[in-house]
């Protein structure tokens, strides 16, 4: 079942919007057997989003937003991207025969997001600058012609990735204490925040979460309070300066009592690693970005020890292992038999 007909009653669709769906969302809230431990956190989980189908989280806004844009008339659909968005959208209209046209930071985006959008039959833009010029240049045009604009200032794309909230209060039975998720476009922390929101005022949860979002110290434009020109991060999937949903990210924050704060690229690959390597989740960069976060909130004694924590893994790490593999050890290479071979191992 995709996340329209999971919460149909929850999200703006009637009898004349046609069926989309790539069986999108559902995706597994795993409990963490060894760095819940490590932290002394006994109510530790990972909202694993890279099992989505086309390996993040964007599939469930861009249900949404593409089963809309087809029922209004749509038949070109749009988005400017760090590569996730571009991915997705691509994957939906080459589902529902429509034509995909992404904006990407040329040079910027991670290889195999790219390889996605053009398998999948999009007509890939490169264009020089950054992600906030690409985001610009596509709304400029789409407010002058008959294309559908998929980034998250259509208001579709956040009904559709709010579900993701209600899956986990589904599935814990109330909301966490903590919900800590990346924050680049800030779409997704706005999206949650409503869906938490909406389930509270539907008697679903008791209680809100603690909204806290995690930025990289060189694009962290909500932490500084003012747009960053030229940001700069390891974590392609968040280098945004000038986030398009900044109000709801704020807001998200101040109404639930969080925090949004920045971490280095340092601390980010090395929680991608410790990600991977204890808890057998891979991760993309950006996805590692909050578990860094909070490995800093509990050395400052920022956590409830007994808190309900949920950390959101928004995209897979099959998606930039470039930018993984400078951190680990290569592999060894071999010209032998077993005896050498174990030699090598020191067995
Ligand atoms: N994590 C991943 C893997 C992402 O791809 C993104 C955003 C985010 C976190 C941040 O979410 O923008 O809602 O605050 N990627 C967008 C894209 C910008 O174009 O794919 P956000």
């Amino acid at each position: 079942m995709g996340v329209i007909a999971r919460y149909r009653e929850h999200l703006p669709v009637g009898p004349s919007t046609p069926e989309v769906d790539l069986k999108e969302g559902s995706t597994p809230l795993v409990p963490s057997l060894n760095i819940g431990k490590a932290l002394g956190l006994e109510h530790l989980y990972f909202k694993y989003e890279g099992l989505n189908p086309t390996g993040s989280f964007k599939d469930r806004g861009m249900v949404v937003a593409v089963a809309k844009a087809l029922e209004a008339g749509h038949r070109v659909f749009m988005c400017a991207s760090t590569g996730n968005t571009s991915a997705s959208m691509a994957a939906y209209a080459a589902r529902t025969g429509a034509r995909a046209i992404v904006v990407v930071p040329s040079g910027e985006i991670a290889l195999n997001k790219l390889s996605q959008a053009l398998m999948y039959g999009a007509k890939v833009v490169a264009l020089k600058g950054n992600f906030d010029h690409a985001l610009e240049t596509v709304r400029d045009l789409a407010s002058r012609y008959p294309v559908a604009l998929m980034n998250s200032v259509n208001p579709h794309r956040i009904e559709g990735q709010k579900t993701a909230a209600f899956e986990i209060v589904d599935e814990l039975g109330d909301a966490p204490d903590y919900l800590i998720l990346p924050v680049g476009n800030a779409g997704n922390i706005t999206a949650y925040w409503r869906g938490f929101r909406q389930y509270h005022a539907a008697g679903r949860a008791t209680r809100l979460p603690r909204m806290v979002g995690a930025q990289a110290e060189g694009a962290a434009p909500i932490v500084n309070g003012s747009p960053v020109a030229d940001p700069k991060t390891v974590a392609s999937a968040i280098k945004i300066g000038n986030p398009a949903s900044w109000e709801g990210a704020t807001s998200a924050r101040d109404e639930s009592g969080g925090a949004i704060s920045a971490v280095t690229d340092i601390e980010i690959l090395s929680a991608q690693i410790r990600l991977a390597g204890s808890e057998g989740l891979f991760a993309e960069p950006a996805s590692a970005a909050p578990l860094a976060l909070l490995f800093r909130l509990v050395r400052d004694g920022k956590i409830d020890k007994d808190a309900v924590t949920v950390v959101v893994l928004t995209g897979s790490g099959l998606k930039d292992p470039e930018a993984s593999l400078k951190s680990v050890e290569p592999p060894i290479e071999l010209d032998g038999d077993a005896r050498t071979l174990a030699k090598v191992l020191k067995l």
